[in-house]
């Protein structure tokens, strides 16, 4: 194996030489990799030349399914004989990036701010944008007339092309921009580089057809398709061959999974098919949609010990009336007993949530309906955000709060959150569980920070050699939202 090679999840497809002396072929992955491996020619070339490895720096902003694009978007860049770095100061420089509230977009632009000064300075340098805020034109136009360093611009649903516009880029000086609407083929077999060597994201599907009226994905990531579970399993197989024990089951709505697209099996079929793979010994999923999630699924998790004892599932709102303004499609009676089938079909469940605060009309009462609704579903943990309007939702055409209304509801209902949270987290206080341990604790030297089966955080003393791999650990003392803890076992 080349050294460019190493670390790399390659498919068949991308593992073989293709013949460079040939036209590149028409379509398709394997004219991505006749252009992945001319890219790893030039780059050869100009770091002989420079004396130096090129480097490049990939930055991503946005959830899982960004997160797993950008562990293929840095697979390109290493297999193209990049060295990857941290530094913004790279030879290439990409973000991808997210648009789903509006803080999301000011990120970008202000990283664009900072990097423009080192694209100034170097002419031999490229920028590149990518991901979900791409796809918006209105983004784009800014883009292209506020930022006009940027070199190549593309979008989520042309991600497969990208070891094409790569070699365009950086060989030459055309700014590129290119955006599609619908699927290209083949991004799936792109190489990939993982962040973590033992973890793993897996997309099951992609896009949304939910259309939650303040929601911009569905028109960022197109209409919602799902894989076939042979491919989904063969790429599990293929990911637990190459040292991952922990996968992630990653979809907008993964219950609607195979609905739309004849899959020939349910996503609870596909969670169940997916955790009888010997030498995976985790399997998490998200996002489950309260509207969607089945009985079916409760009992796969409850019967299958591999399975986390983790459920995530975004309630938004507490408040029936906003709930249907929202359309969200379920109540907040219907999200209180899933909650109640949850916690009693599944022992030791703990149950996270996304809840939303200062969509339009929301009233104070509003609010005390979602706080009503944390206190009886006592999440393990909820995230809260206040509502940002997108451009070409419905919600953005409805009256909008002002800051300080939507900022007056988020203080409310954040401070029930983490009151809940904490002491659900502290029942677990005495007991033992089973950590996956991910890094050395930055904080405290001689200790590693785990995660157990449903999500806690746990900081144990260890050392570097646990990562990746398994523990039991008795749970000592609960601070707040994890637990300091003790080796009960042997790691593997
Ligand atoms: N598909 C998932 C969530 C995707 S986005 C689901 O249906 O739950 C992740 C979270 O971002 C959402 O749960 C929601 O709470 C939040 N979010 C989405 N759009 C938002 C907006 N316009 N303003 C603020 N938060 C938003
Ligand atoms: Fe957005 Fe709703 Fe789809 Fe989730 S289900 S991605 S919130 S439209
Ligand atoms: Fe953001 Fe796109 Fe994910 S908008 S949340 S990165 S699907």
């Amino acid at each position: 194996m080349t050294e460019e090679r190493k670390g790399l999840f390659l498919s068949a497809a991308m593992d073989a030489e293709p013949d460079l002396s040939a036209p590149a072929p028409e379509r398709g992955i394997l004219r991505q990799s006749w252009f992945l491996h001319k890219t790893a020619g030039w780059v050869k070339e100009r770091s002989l030349a420079a004396g130096r490895p090129l480097t490049a720096c990939s930055v991503c902003f946005g959830c899982q399914m960004n997160a797993r694009d950008s562990e293929k978007i840095a697979g390109v860049l290493k297999m193209a004989g990049f060295e990857l770095t941290e530094e913004e100061n790279a030879d290439f420089v990409i973000y991808n990036t997210c648009t789903v509230r509006d803080n999301a977009d000011s990120r970008v632009y202000g990283r664009l701010g900072r990097v423009s000064h080192f694209r100034r300075a170097n002419p031999d340098m490229r920028v590149a944008l990518c991901g979900c805020m791409m796809q918006e034109k209105s983004a784009v136009e800014k883009v292209r007339k506020s930022y006009g360093f940027v070199d190549l611009i593309f979008g989520t649903h042309n991600l497969d092309r990208f070891p094409e516009y790569l070699y365009r880029t950086v060989t030459g000086t055309e700014k590129i921009t290119e955006i599609e609407e619908e699927d290209g083929e083949g991004a799936e077999s792109l190489p990939i580089a993982r962040k973590y060597p033992w973890k793993s994201g897996v997309n099951i599907m992609f896009g949304c057809d939910n259309f939650c009226t303040y929601c911009i994905v569905p028109y960022v990531r197109g209409r919602e398709r799902s894989r076939m579970p042979e491919d989904i399993l063969d790429e599990i197989r293929r990911l637990r061959d190459d040292g991952v024990r922990e996968i992630m089951l990653l979809g907008q709505n993964v219950d609607s999974y195979g609905k739309k697209t004849e899959t020939g099996a349910s996503f609870a079929e596909l969670l169940s098919r997916a955790a009888d793979i010997d030498g995976i010994e985790r399997v998490r999923f998200m996002t489950s949609h309260p509207k969607d999630l089945s009985p079916e699924v409760i009992r796969v998790v409850a019967g299958n010990g591999k399975i986390a004892r983790h459920i995530h599932l975004p309630l938004q709102s507490g408040s029936n009336r906003i709930l249907k303004m929202m359309n969200r499609r379920y109540t907040r009676e219907h999200y209180l007993e899933l909650v109640q089938a949850i916690r009693e079909g599944i022992p030791g469940v703990a149950i996270t949530t996304d809840i939303m605060t200062g969509f339009p009309s929301e009233t104070p009462e509003d609010i005390d309906d979602t706080i009503d609704v944390v206190r009886k579903a006592a999440f393990e943990n909820a995230f809260t955000f206040i509502y940002s309007m997108r451009a070409g939702t419905p919600a953005s055409r409805m009256e909008q709060l002002s800051e300080e209304e939507k900022k007056a509801g988020f203080t409310r209902v954040l401070s029930v959150v983490q009151e809940v949270a904490k002491e659900q987290t502290a029942k677990a206080a005495g007991t033992d569980g089973t950590a996956l341990i991910e890094e050395l604790n930055s904080q405290i030297p001689g200790y590693v920070t785990g995660r157990l089966s449903n999500n806690t955080l746990v900081h144990i003393p260890g050392t570097e050699e646990m990562i990746g791999r398994f523990v039991r650990v008795h749970l000592d003392e609960c601070r707040g939202f994890y637990y300091f803890g003790t080796a009960a076992g042997e790691p593997y």
